[in-house]
């Protein structure tokens, strides 16, 4: 029986709180700061992002395994903390150490190894203000609409696609010589854009073998029919429907493989997830990005179809013998629509009081921005605020069932996108 330690806070942590729940190798199950959702399944305690009391709960209460939710701490060392203190260092944490949580971290180490590694993803050259000039003329060698990134974690709000050349140079000047993501932006990744469909592929590795998850896709944008504003996701749905096997065995052969030998190559030691933000252009996947972390609403859909047990990868990982583990994946579809508050991702109220949760049936409520008022009132506290997550035989018949729950569920300003995977089924038919 193992303890463990999971960091992070939202609904993707939920997700996965609940699988390691469901293992019989779980013996305590911490979170931090963790939920209201999850407090019937965890002890949720709220460490902050100290390294040196996160280290010292984890000894004083006989963590095996440490689960990182979250990119930040990663970008910042917290396997590293764990690796170079001896009373840490058996404990097996699932997230790279800071080398590896680069392909995050920053995206022109992320396209500089997928270019030496021969991975494909979108031309590009990166720039520094010194070189303003030259990444002006290097956007007049691309065609419309230009992608900036910057290169640095930026909120997820650091890729900016301008349609016009003149667009394009102003957003430069604000990212190199305005700092309009702070230091995120002193480095500008500028590259080709790719049209297509977007896809999230999931891999677990202990740097030798590798696991791949199954695949989702997450809706992006506040509005139907992908309009407005980004949002930090307002759905996904698994399995992916264009995501068939000659299409995975592509991503396997051309970017997996290669992902995690160019790791080795580079002598970065890797445990923990990739994500591999994926698009699908015209049947070839090209790498968009990738994540050191699972993601976000993508988690709600991925983990509920893991049928095997996910704290024995862990257990594996931690021992270098992830080879040994077997996947099993429920052939059922998993869709969830998340409830947000109104005006989010700008401007939105928070406590307001939420009800109905206790009449969902067939379904998961995963929480994300939610907070208890009193016992037994729970009320709104971020923009996010849960997740409606259904198994189904198909995908209607998931959908059905997330929106009848979303029904029952109430708070005032709940608003919520009715097209979520209506474009997967659109191209099913
Ligand atoms: P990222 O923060 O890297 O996930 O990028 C945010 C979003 O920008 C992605 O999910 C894509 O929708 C879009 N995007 C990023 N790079 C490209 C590209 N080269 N071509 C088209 N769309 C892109
Ligand atoms: N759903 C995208 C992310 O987690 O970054």
């Amino acid at each position: 029986m193992m303890n463990i330690l999971l960091l992070g806070s939202g609904a993707r942590e939920h997700a996965i709180a609940r699988k390691i729940r469901e293992s019989k190798l779980t013996d305590r199950l911490f979170v931090s700061p963790g939920n209201v959702g999850m407090i019937d399944s965890a002890c949720c305690v709220d460490l902050g992002g100290d390294f040196e009391k996160i280290k010292r709960f984890a000894i004083e209460n006989d963590i095996d395994i440490m689960v990182v939710g979250n990119e930040q701490p990663l970008v910042d060392g917290i396997a590293d903390a764990f690796d170079s203190d001896e009373k840490t260092r058996h404990i097996n944490v699932i997230g790279p150490k800071r080398k590896g949580a680069m392909l995050e971290g920053s995206k022109d180490f992320a396209k500089w190894f997928m270019t030496k590694y021969g991975i494909p993803t979108a031309r590009y050259e990166s720039f520094t203000v010194e070189r303003m000039e030259e990444a002006k003329v290097y956007l007049t060698t691309l065609n419309p609409p230009y992608v900036l990134k910057a290169d640095g974690l930026a909120a997820g709000k650091g890729v900016i696609i301008c349609q016009t050349l003149q667009e394009a140079e102003k957003e430069l000047d604000a990212m190199l010589k305005q700092s309009k993501f702070g230091n995120a932006s002193s480095k500008v990744v500028i590259e080709q854009f790719l049209e297509g469909i977007e896809c999230s592929v999931f891999v677990l590795t202990d740097g030798q073998s590798y696991c791949i998850l199954p695949e989702a896709k997450d809706y992006k944008r506040i509005g139907e029919h992908d309009t407005g504003l980004n949002t930090g996701g307002m759905g996904s749905v698994s399995p992916v429907v264009f995501a068939d096997k000659a299409f995975m065995e592509k991503v396997e052969e051309k970017i997996i493989k290669p992902t995690i030998n160019g790791l080795k190559n580079e002598q970065i030691e890797y445990k923990g997830f990739i994500f591999i933000g994926l698009m699908n252009v015209k049947g070839e996947p090209y790498v968009i990005e990738y994540n050191v972390r699972m993601g976000d609403p993508e988690t709600e859909s991925v983990f509920p179809r893991i049928d095997s047990d996910i704290v024995e990868a862990f257990d594996l990982m931690g021992r270098n013998r992830l080879c040994d583990y077997t996947l099993k994946v429920n052939p059922s579809v998993c869709t969830t629509v998340m409830l947000v508050s109104k005006g989010y991702p700008e401007h939105y109220k928070k406590g307001k009081r939420i009800t109905g949760l206790d009449k969902c049936t067939e379904c998961t409520v995963f929480h994300a921005g939610t907070k208890a008022e009193s016992e037994n009132v729970t009320v709104t506290n971020g923009g996010r605020v849960l997740a409606v997550t259904a198994l189904g035989t198909n995908m209607e018949e998931a959908l059905a069932k997330c929106y009848s729950n979303i029904e029952k569920i109430d708070f005032e300003g709940k608003t919520f996108r009715r097209d979520i995977g209506k474009d997967l089924i659109e191209l099913e038919k």
